[in-house]
């Protein structure tokens, strides 16, 4: 791993933790990286500002209001000049702080004004990290791009058992690597990602859907555009922010995204459809709005959809690889086999949308990745990491099928 000349500032906030951090710096130090550190006054109660200023061999910014001018200056200084903005021990605090977007020292101004990626590595109280304001802030931090590494479970200086203890260093020198050297098994690659509801028109007003947000595509575009694909994305109705510079095919209707998917299939090394589609849509359509027939039942028929995962997988090439999703409230595994071979799928990513933090419309998900080798669950973690455990497999299945 080289990190040569690579500029991280690290935040460093109260938590029994930070002697753990005091090795992270000497490792990145070691990686060849220029470690600028930023502490907030909790955490200079458990190690000094000279222990770091030691490790990094660079000034130890320290949040103290003495020298108002200096800091002011400071902290845009180290907000531009940081290339991965770590905060390891990152407490439930300072994650709240962030989420609302509170400034009130060096640590917090600093990243608030921060353009480089944030890595947070959060360690608390078992009962903190679950705690639903501490559930919500993850999320909303994760939203906005955010990426974590760990907590990790276990004994907890406080006593407690579960999760809630900062990642090895080890663990977070790997995270800030891969997010400075993200890894480009995918360059050379064309891959298509499909994302969000397809609607299916009963009359101008009136539509079925689901409530698919785009965000588990999306977070896969991105991923595998960061990996060097050359990625497009074929998009129907969302609400998340679909990720900057990835070229999008908008599309309404099952049959539109069927149409959109099988045109270009062909052409493609990697189809992932994460697309939630419309299984049925509506037998008659109304060109204006339809009426009210005072007190009368109203009948509607559905008829069923194409199944374009089947379709893609139909016309599946050599050297192809095609990755589906599952979503399921029951018989998560039994159904999400059954689709891999009758879609002739790769690979399968299983998700359970009943459970919380998982499936549609949220930023973490929960899933069971399974191929013909067998299956491997994921527990719940960011769609963002999901997407980068999602494309290690195809990376994994691409060097067994010696593509
Ligand atoms: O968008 P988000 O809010 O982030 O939510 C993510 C998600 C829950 C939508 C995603 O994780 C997910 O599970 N996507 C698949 C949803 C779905 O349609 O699952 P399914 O089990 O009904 O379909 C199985 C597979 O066949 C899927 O790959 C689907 O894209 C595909 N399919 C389904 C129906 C159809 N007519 N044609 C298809 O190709």
């Amino acid at each position: 791993m080289s990190l040569k000349g690579r500029e991280v500032v690290l935040g460093v906030t109260g938590g029994i933790a930070v002697y753990k951090s005091v090795e992270l710096v000497s490792r990145l130090v070691k990686a060849g990286a220029n470690v600028h550190v930023i502490m907030t006054k909790n955490a200079t109660e458990f190690v000094t500002p000279l222990t770091f200023e030691t490790m990094s061999r660079n000034p130890v910014v320290v949040d103290t209001f003495a020298r108002p001018d200096k800091w002011e200056v400071e902290h845009i200084a180290l907000a531009h000049r940081a290339e991965i903005f770590v905060i390891a021990p990152a407490t439930a605090n300072v994650m709240a702080k962030m989420a609302v977007g509170i400034a009130d020292d060096m640590l917090t101004t600093t990243v608030l004004a921060t353009k480089a990626p944030i890595l947070l590595a959060p360690a608390m109280n078992t009962g903190m990290w679950t705690a639903a304001a501490t559930k919500a802030n993850t999320a909303t931090l994760a939203s906005r791009g955010v990426h974590f590494v760990g907590p990790a479970g276990g004994r907890l200086a406080c006593g407690d058992v579960g999760a809630g203890r900062m990642s090895e260093p080890k663990e977070i020198l790997s995270a800030i690597d891969a997010l400075l050297n993200p890894l480009q098994d995918f360059a050379g690659l064309k891959v298509m990602v499909t994302a969000g509801a397809t609607r299916e028109r009963l009359d101008p007003v009136r539509y079925l859907t689901n409530d698919s947000s785009g965000k588990m595509g999306f977070a896969l575009a991105e991923a595998a555009a960061k990996r060097g694909a050359e990625v497009t994305l074929v998009c129907g109705a969302v609400t998340a922010h679909a990720p900057d510079g990835i070229p999008m095919v908008r599309v309404e209707s099952t049959q539109d995204l069927y149409d959109a998917v099988t045109r270009r299939a062909p052409q493609m090394d990697v189809v992932i459809q994460a697309a939630a589609p419309a299984d049925y849509r509506f037998e008659q359509t109304w060109p204006q709005k339809l009426k009210k027939a005072d007190g009368e039942p109203l009948t509607l028929t559905l008829v069923e959809n194409p199944d374009i995962a089947a379709a893609v997988g139909e016309m599946k090439h050599p050297g192809q690889i095609l990755v589906g999703f599952a979503a399921e409230t029951q018989h998560l595994l039994e159904n999400a086999q059954k689709k891999l071979v009758k879609k002739h799928l790769d690979l399968i990513v299983a998700n359970d949308v009943s459970q919380p933090g998982a499936g549609f419309n949220v930023d973490t998900n929960i899933a069971t990745l399974i191929t013909s080798g067998g299956a491997v669950a994921y527990p719940l973690r960011t769609k963002r990491q999901l997407a980068d455990d999602i494309l290690d497999t195809v990376t994994k299945l691409r060097e067994e099928q010696k593509i």
